[in-house]
């Protein structure tokens, strides 16, 4: 293969992967920020106004999901607080709540999960000066302020972007942490030019059907792999070659068909240094960080109908325990999201 750079999206021995990659320092730094709840949830004043929300009280397998009325989050100065409509269920949220990085980070109970939403400015800090009340947004919120599975939530202005005009709210919360994911790994690590080519792993989910699509609009040869029903998908999405990975093991051998001077970027796992020199190429783990400046592009390559993003299920925000029930499988086509209020005319 010519001029290779791989993203390995897919999911090589879950857990322990995943736990590598996420507290492999400096990545356990970032994912602390991720998943320490601010006591904005669990201190508000008890005359706030309240709302809906999905909370975890303690750490356990879906069903500590509990739907209940808690405190509004009030925005500080550096932060606009949205109403949200919509907001993206991503496999972290389910690790989280099941308490797979406590060992490494204590949470906050009670705790909202959810990193994705879109929605509408309510009210914006003192200190904002790229959005006002009205302003359609999506976001990837940090949970030390409070998540996204909720009727309201805050975000700062590196993390809100303005929503891509032509999607709706619910197709603009499947969007932040899974393309900011693809971004980060594509242009940010591996330095993505035209002409090069790319294999991506796991091209139907989440982080995948961004990474085939970021790739195409620039210029790139995408190799892409899923299971046997999702091959029409990777064609749709824009593969050039689509592989079934339940006929050709692919994932394991990336390190292999890597051209020399190559680049493999690793979002579930630690890299290999020594197959890495062995391979004469070069490689990363990524652990997504927000980045607003970035939301804006992949809207920009959005609203130029470059990208299109897939929502296989949309839910009722009561209904976060069969979302992330579904997420958890790992074969997820594009992205589930909850639902929390109708799009606003
Ligand atoms: N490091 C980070 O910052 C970061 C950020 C986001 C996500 N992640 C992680 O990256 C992974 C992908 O996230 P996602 O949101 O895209 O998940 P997802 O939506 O569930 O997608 C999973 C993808 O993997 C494919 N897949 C499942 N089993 C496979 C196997 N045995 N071999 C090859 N491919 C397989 C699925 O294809 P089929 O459905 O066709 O089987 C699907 O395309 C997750 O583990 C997630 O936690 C990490």
């Amino acid at each position: 293969m010519d001029d290779l750079s791989v993203a390995q999206l897919s999911a090589e021995s879950k857990t322990k992967m995943i736990e590598k990659l996420y507290f492999t320092k400096p990545l356990r730094l970032l994912f602390a920020a991720l998943i320490c709840l601010s006591s904005g949830v669990a201190g508000a004043q008890s005359s706030a106004p309240t709302m809906k929300a999905v909370v975890v009280h303690e750490y356990g397998g879906p069903k500590v999901l509990k739907y209940e009325d808690v405190p509004r989050p009030e925005p500080k100065e550096n932060q606009i607080l949205v109403r949200v409509m919509a907001a993206g269920v991503n496999p972290v949220d389910g690790m989280i709540r099941s308490g797979m990085f406590a060992k490494y980070e204590k949470d906050v109970f009670p705790m909202i999960p959810g990193a994705d939403i879109a929605g509408v400015v309510e009210k914006a800090g003192s200190k904002i000066t790229k959005f006002k009340a009205g302003d359609p947004v999506y976001a990837y919120v940090s949970l030390k302020n409070g998540g996204g599975y909720a009727e309201y939530a805050v975000a700062t202005e590196s993390e809100a972007s303005q929503k891509p005009k032509l999607l709706t709210y619910v197709e603009a919360a499947a969007v932040p942490v899974v393309a900011l994911t693809a971004w980060q790994a594509l242009i940010d690590t591996a330095k993505l030019s035209a002409g090069q080519t790319v294999l991506i792993h796991g091209g139907s989910g989440g982080v995948g059907s961004f990474a085939i699509q970021i790739a195409k609009a620039h210029g790139a040869k995408v190799i892409a792999t899923a299971s046997t029903a999702n091959q029409d998908l990777l064609k749709q999405l824009g593969a050039d070659v689509a592989i079934d990975y339940t006929k050709t093991k692919f994932e394991a051998r990336s390190y292999g068909v890597v051209k020399k001077g190559g680049f493999i970027v690793t979002i579930v796992g630690r890299i290999d240094q020594a197959e890495l020199e062995k391979h004469g190429i070069r490689g990363a783990s990524l652990s997504v960080k927000p980045d607003s400046g970035e939301l804006a592009e992949i809207g920009k390559l959005i609203d130029e109908n470059k990208i299109r993003v897939i929502v296989s299920q949309t839910l009722p925000l009561f209904d976060a325990i069969k979302a992330q029930e579904q997420v958890a499988t790992g074969h997820t086509r594009g992205k589930i999201v909850l639902k929390i209020a109708d799009e606003p005319k």
